[in-house]
C-alpha cells in the first residue's frame, strides 16, 4: 500500500545516471558548514555524516532532515559506524582537532595523524573507488598521510589546500579594487599556511593582467601594499579564530564548490593540494601542496602550467620544503 496509485511501466526506469553520495567525516563547525553548503548546492543524492559523538550526531542530522521543505532531495544519515559510508563517491574529512587563538596549523599534526589511523583505513575499505578529499590540518600533510593509508592513486587523494586562502585573497583584492570577486583571477599556492605564496605575476581581473596594466598606465602601486594583501590573507584564520574560536563559512563553500567541480565533472581549475614534486623544481621526496589543478570525476585531471617568476617559483620550493620537513619526522 502506497500513498500514491502505481502506474504499470512498459520497461523498468533506467537507473539514474547521477546518483552520488557523499560522506563526511568530522560533523563539527567544518563538517556541518560544508554539509548545510552541499545541501543548498544539490550535488549529493546521499550525504552520510560520520562522528565519534553519536548524540551530537543524531541531533545535527535531525536538524538538516527538518529543512527537507525548503531543499533539493538529498537522503541524509548519520553512524559511527563507517559501514554506511560504503559505495561513497567523495568522502571528506573533517574530523581532528583545530587550533587556539595563535596556534599554527602545523602543530596539530601528531593528534591528527593519530586520528587519520583510524579514519582513513575503513574509508578506503567501504569506498574502494571514493574520492578522498581531505580538510583537517595541516592539510597538505594529513593528505599525504592519508594517501599512504588509502593506497589510492594520487588523482583521487585531494586537499582542499589553498582554495580557500585563494577565494580571501581574491575577496580583498576586489575590495581593494572595488570590483566583483567573481571576476578576480587570481591564486594563493604552495601550503595551506603561513608559508604559502601569492601569485601577484598572473592577477587579472575580467582577463587584463592586473601589474602590467598599471604599470602600461604608470600607475604607482607600492610593493608593499600587495605584501600586505598577502600578510592578511595569512592572518585571515588567525583573526577569525581569535574572533569567533573557529573558522567554518567560507570553508564551507570552498569545499562545496570543490564537490560539485569533481562530482559533476566540472573541469574547473581549482588551486587545491596534490602530489607536486617535478612541478616547478620542486624536490625533495613526495609532497602535497597546492596548485592550480584541474578537477573532475577522475578527481584530479591535471596541473595548469601557470607561469611563474623566478621569485615566485623560489617561494613555492620553500614551501614545499617546510612541509617536507614536517612530514620527514612523520615515519610513514
Ligand atoms: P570541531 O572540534 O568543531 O569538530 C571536529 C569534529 O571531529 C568533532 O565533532 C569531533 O567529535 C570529531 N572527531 C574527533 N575524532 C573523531 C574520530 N576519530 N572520528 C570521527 N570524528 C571525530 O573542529 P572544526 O572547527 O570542525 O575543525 C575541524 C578541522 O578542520 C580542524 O583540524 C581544523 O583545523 C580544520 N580546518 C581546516 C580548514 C582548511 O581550510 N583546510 C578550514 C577550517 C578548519
Ligand atoms: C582556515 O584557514 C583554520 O585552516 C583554517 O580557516
Amino acid at each position: 500500500q502506497t500513498f500514491f496509485r502505481q502506474i504499470e511501466l512498459a520497461a523498468p526506469p533506467s537507473p539514474t545516471k547521477r546518483h552520488t553520495k557523499i560522506s563526511v567525516v568530522g560533523a563539527g563547525n567544518v563538517g556541518m558548514a560544508i554539509a548545510q553548503t552541499i545541501l543548498t548546492q544539490d550535488v549529493a543524492d546521499e550525504l552520510v555524516l560520520i562522528d565519534a559523538k553519536p548524540e551530537k550526531l543524531r541531533g545535527e542530522m535531525l536538524d538538516l532532515q527538518h529543512a527537507a521543505a525548503f531543499l533539493p532531495r538529498t537522503k541524509i544519515q548519520a553512524s559511527v559506524d563507517y559501514a554506511l559510508t560504503v559505495g561513497s563517491d567523495l568522502c571528506i574529512v573533517t574530523a581532528g582537532a583545530r587550533q587556539i587563538p595563535g596556534e599554527s596549523r602545523l602543530n596539530l599534526l601528531q593528534r591528527n595523524v593519530t586520528l587519520f589511523r583510524s579514519i582513513i583505513p575503513p574509508l578506503a575499505r567501504y569506498s574502494p573507488e571514493t574520492i578522498l578529499l581531505i580538510v583537517s590540518n595541516p592539510v597538505d600533510v594529513l593528505t599525504y598521510v592519508a594517501w599512504k593509508l588509502s593506497g589510492f592513486p594520487s588523482n583521487r587523494v585531494i586537499g582542499s589546500g589553498t582554495n580557500l586562502d585563494s577565494s580571501r585573497f581574491r575577496f580583498l583584492i576586489a575590495d581593494h579594487l572595488d570590483v566583483n570577486a567573481q571576476d578576480v583571477q587570481a591564486f594563493i599556492v604552495g601550503e595551506h599556511g603561513d608559508s604559502s605564496v601569492a601569485l601577484w605575476s598572473s592577477i587579472s581581473v575580467a582577463g587584463v593582467p592586473v601589474l602590467s596594466f598599471l604599470e602600461k598606465q604608470q600607475i604607482a602601486y607600492e610593493k608593499v601594499t600587495l605584501q600586505n594583501i598577502h600578510k592578511e590573507v595569512i592572518d585571515s584564520a588567525y583573526e577569525v579564530i581569535s574572533l569567533k574560536g573557529y573558522t567554518s563559512w567560507a570553508i564551507g563553500y570552498s569545499v562545496a564548490n570543490l564537490a560539485r567541480s569533481i562530482l559533476r565533472d566540472q573541469r574547473k581549475i581549482h588551486p587545491v593540494s596534490v602530489v607536486a614534486n617535478g612541478f616547478y623544481g620542486i624536490e625533495g621526496g613526495d609532497v602535497f601542496l597546492s596548485l592550480p589543478a584541474q578537477l573532475g570525476r577522475g578527481g584530479v585531471l591535471g596541473v595548469a602550467n601557470v607561469h611563474l617568476t623566478d621569485e615566485e617559483a623560489h617561494q613555492l620550493r620553500d614551501s614545499a620544503k617546510t612541509i617536507l620537513e614536517v612530514q620527514n619526522q612523520l615515519g610513514i
